[in-house]
């Protein structure tokens, strides 16, 4: 029988151990966050680039006047903070004094500790908690319990939290609130898969989440501070043996993808609709953000895309050498490409298929693509607005010189651009649209038949039953 779950202590108050997962750019906003809260739950605005409103409460679209991309980057960041202040502030209101608010930020964005700063500045009293993944975020400690918030880390192992608890986080142990364990086989958005973990070989969360809570333990945290259970969390009544766990201490569940079809859900309505046709296996994890990071997608025509164009790839040596002995003929200038035979009659192939263009990878090898997509690679690459740290399509790094210093990656795409684009109603086949492997459930959960779709608080209450 499904225990249920008690409410905790967070912020100051009795809230419900439920999370509306952060999810950028704008899948959460005031909208579902606010209501998340109201409903009882901590709800999450994601302040990665949010919308901003004008004097009629239209969205401002983020259009960047700047001609060098240092300069874009500067206006990105004002929009950053700005989008994410009115979210909150909004947020807080809807909320009206129940549940909590956390703001989410992706560590390897760019401008993330100014955009920490600016947005913590100016809410003052309305956000309970910074809930930061992606990268190390060894600052995020010192920053929150500068404006007495508290920081939740997302993690996907007990190794990533011991190493940030070492260096940073045991300064500020107060302000620790949480720590979130993101399945990276399961959780929709950035994955955090290690070299060591194999994308194809999922791994049982307990054990994984057991270890965590016994680094925690060594490091002297109490069994109060609880994990954050994200990826793959559907019915509760399928974590019963996590519930009241004394090996696993407070747990508490994040959700990512079972928010997305809410009535308050900002994200467009092509978007929601798609979610209830997905079957099992049509979200693929993949690594072609340009954040280097894994992640997890509906495999639509857009990922399609990308992996057919990883596909049509080969390999080159400038001189001949090894089994590079033949001079490539096709979408080259010059003769400086020596290929194998085999190669050589793909890439005539593909050339004859209208791929007549390669572009060079930063790891020695050549993708081919049709003339006007590759006008569109070159375009955005050259738009970039120096939206993450280091990005591995356009080559920005928020670093001097602004660059990775190595070469653009036409594997990749200007994840800014599609997620802004999906987010404001652009189409669904040719954006990212990020979900977690159990999206398929929308089809089988009873709850959603005949089309239904839940308000937040009609979410929050069926989750609490266990269903
Ligand atoms: C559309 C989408 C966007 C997301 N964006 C972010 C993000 O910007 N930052 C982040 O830390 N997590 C992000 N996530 C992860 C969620 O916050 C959550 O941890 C995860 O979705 C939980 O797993 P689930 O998808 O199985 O529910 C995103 C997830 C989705 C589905
Ligand atoms: S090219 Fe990269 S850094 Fe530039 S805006 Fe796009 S995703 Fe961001």
């Amino acid at each position: 029988m499904f225990k249920g779950v008690r409410p905790i202590l967070y912020g100051g108050r009795e809230v419900w151990p439920l999370i509306e997962g952060g999810k950028g750019v704008a899948a959460t906003n005031h909208a579902s966050s606010g209501a998340w809260a109201a409903a009882g739950g901590i709800g999450t605005v994601s302040a990665v680039n949010a919308d901003s409103y004008d004097p009629d409460g239209k969205i401002i679209p983020q259009v960047y006047r700047a001609l060098t991309r240092r300069d874009r980057h500067e206006e990105l960041i004002q929009y950053a903070i700005e989008g994410a202040v009115e979210q909150v502030k909004r947020a807080f209101e809807i909320a009206g004094g129940r549940g909590a608010i956390n703001i989410n930020v992706l560590w390897e964005m760019g401008g993330a500790q100014r955009i920490l700063h600016g947005v913590l500045e100016k809410t003052r009293g309305m956000v309970a908690g910074v809930t930061c993944g992606a990268g190390m975020p060894y600052k995020l400690s010192e920053i929150a319990a500068s404006y007495g918030v508290s920081y939740l880390p997302i993690v996907s192992s007990g190794r990533a939290f011991s190493a940030l608890w070492k260096r940073a986080y045991s300064k500020a142990a107060e302000w620790l609130a949480g720590v979130v364990y993101e399945d990276p086989w399961l959780a929709g958005g950035h994955n955090g898969l290690s070299n060591a973990e194999d994308p194809k070989v999922p791994q049982d969360p307990y054990p994984r989440v057991k270890l965590l809570r016994e680094t925690m333990r060594s490091g002297g945290i109490s069994d109060d501070v609880p994990i954050i259970m994200a990826g793959g969390v559907w019915f509760l009544r399928d974590w019963n043996d996590w519930i009241d766990n004394p090996e696993l201490g407070q747990i508490v569940f994040q959700f990512g993808t079972r928010p997305l079809l809410t009535q308050e859900s900002p994200i467009p309505q092509g978007w929601k609709d798609h979610l209830t046709t997905l079957n099992p296996g049509d979200v693929l994890l993949h690594r072609f953000s340009p954040t280097g990071f894994y992640s997890s997608a509906v495999r639509n025509p857009f990922l399609r895309n990308l992996e057919a164009r990883s596909e049509r790839q080969i390999a080159f040596s400038m001189e001949a050498a090894g089994d590079h002995q033949y001079q490539l003929d096709v979408g080259v200038k010059g003769k400086n490409f020596w290929v194998t035979l085999g190669d050589l009659n793909r890439a005539r192939e593909w050339y004859g298929h209208g791929f007549t263009t390669a572009l060079k990878t930063p790891d020695n090898t050549l993708v081919f693509e049709t003339p006007e997509e590759t006008k569109i690679i070159r375009k955005d690459q050259a738009d970039c607005m120096g939206c993450l740290s280091q990005c591995g399509f356009s080559s920005w790094a928020d670093t001097e010189g602004n660059s990775t210093g190595r070469l653009a990656d036409p594997r990749s795409f200007c994840i800014q651009k599609t997620l802004q684009d999906i987010a404001h109603g652009g189409p669904i086949d040719e954006n990212l649209m990020f979900a977690g492997h159990a999206a398929y459930k929308f089809k089988q959960d009873p709850f959603y038949s005949n089309g239904f779709v839940p308000t937040v608080k009609q979410l929050v209450d069926r989750i609490l039953t266990g269903d």
